[in-house]
């Protein structure tokens, strides 16, 4: 218990410290968010979006999931993705990976691990679109930096297909999409330079126009 309960006191401190430096703190927190941005990153304990950014709770929307996918079923991705855009309006959705991403390096092999291997595929994917540059990498370890890159850039594109996103656009020219990756070693992040907006030449066959509008049913005596 004395580790459960490490947490419940880190969390007295940190209010401690917190209110010492600015009293209204947690009054201005509790009127509400306006984040400008959106984090989709990976689940993993070491890199945490607010510390690494050196940012505060209220500026970052976070979404994390192993390796830090951009799944066009997923609905949780979607809901979060869905109500940073259109609902807070952030000006800017980033995806960042990180180097030694376990999720990346599961699917980089052929092992088991059980229910996440299904979620993986999605990952092995991305090799496969892109195996002539990894398989013509020889050195593993910079093979597997450059599969963590090359997903990432895969998952921003993968945002660019959303209706949400392309909506978005569409509307007010928002939000910027970028890439970044994370280096676990140095505590550096590196932007992959992958950054879209409403200017962005998508492929034809990902490109959606005229958004959806649900058509008003027919009142029942008119039928
Ligand atoms: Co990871």
């Amino acid at each position: 218990m004395k580790l459960y309960n490490s947490l419940l006191e880190g969390n007295k401190e940190w209010v401690k410290k917190r209110l010492q430096q600015d009293p209204e703190f947690f009054d201005k927190l509790s009127r509400g968010q306006s984040p400008q941005f959106l984090w989709i990153g990976c689940s993993d304990s070491r890199v945490p979006a607010n510390e690494i950014t050196n940012t505060q709770p209220g500026d970052i929307f976070v979404h994390r999931n192993i390796a830090n996918m951009v799944v066009h079923s997923d609905m949780n991705l979607l809901s979060v993705l869905d109500y940073a855009v259109n609902i807070l309006k952030v000006k800017h959705v980033i995806v960042c990976g990180h180097y030694g991403c376990g999720g990346v390096k599961a699917a980089m092999q052929n092992e088991q691990y059980g229910l996440v291997d299904n979620w993986l595929r999605f990952i092995k994917d991305v090799y496969r679109t892109h195996s002539d540059e990894l398989n013509s990498i020889k050195d593993e370890e910079k093979r597997f930096d450059r599969f963590v890159e090359l997903n990432v850039i895969e998952q921003v594109l993968d945002l660019t297909k959303t209706t949400i996103i392309q909506n978005a656009w569409q509307e007010r020219n928002e939000p910027k999409v970028h890439g970044w990756v994370y280096s676990l070693k140095t505590g550096l992040i590196k932007d992959l330079g992958v950054s879209f907006d409403s200017s962005a030449k998508l492929e034809p066959i990902f490109r959606v126009e005229n958004k959806y509008v649900p058509v008003t049913p027919v009142e029942a005596e008119e039928v």
